[in-house]
């Protein structure tokens, strides 16, 4: 049975604990977690899931991609973000196909943040 939320600390634990279960698990990669809740599939965020990996296979690197669901932020939808080991977690927003063509290009691929879509960081 699931806990009851009766506080914004009760949130922020439960949202802890979520993200440790998407944390990285597989080696050394950079990991992608794509918001797939309701909120994220109306924003686009199927679209953005499928340019996505486009883009990593047109760059030819090694990401593994997974999916998430709300994570209660739907105005920001589509969310994603990156983990990249040992340097923490960005959180993008408002991710469009041609933004995350620009995460590809220069996060993925060159290690700089797309700095105008960053909505939250977590550091290593
Ligand atoms: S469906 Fe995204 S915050 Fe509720």
């Amino acid at each position: 049975m699931s806990k009851k939320i009766k506080s914004l600390e009760d949130l922020r634990k439960l949202r802890q604990e979520k993200e440790k279960l998407t944390s990285p698990r597989e080696g050394d990669n950079i990991q992608v977690i794509i918001g797939m809740g309701t909120c994220g599939i109306a924003a686009g965020a199927r679209d953005v899931m499928l340019t996505l990996l486009d883009e990593i296979n047109r760059h030819n690197l090694k990401v593994n991609v997974t999916q998430t669901g709300c994570i209660g932020m739907c105005e920001k939808e589509p969310l994603l973000d990156v983990v990249v080991p040992g340097e923490g977690r960005i959180t993008y927003g408002k991710v469009t196909q041609d933004v995350v063509k620009q995460i590809v290009s220069q996060h993925l691929a060159n290690g700089q943040i797309v700095k105008q879509n960053v909505v939250g960081k977590i550091e290593e």
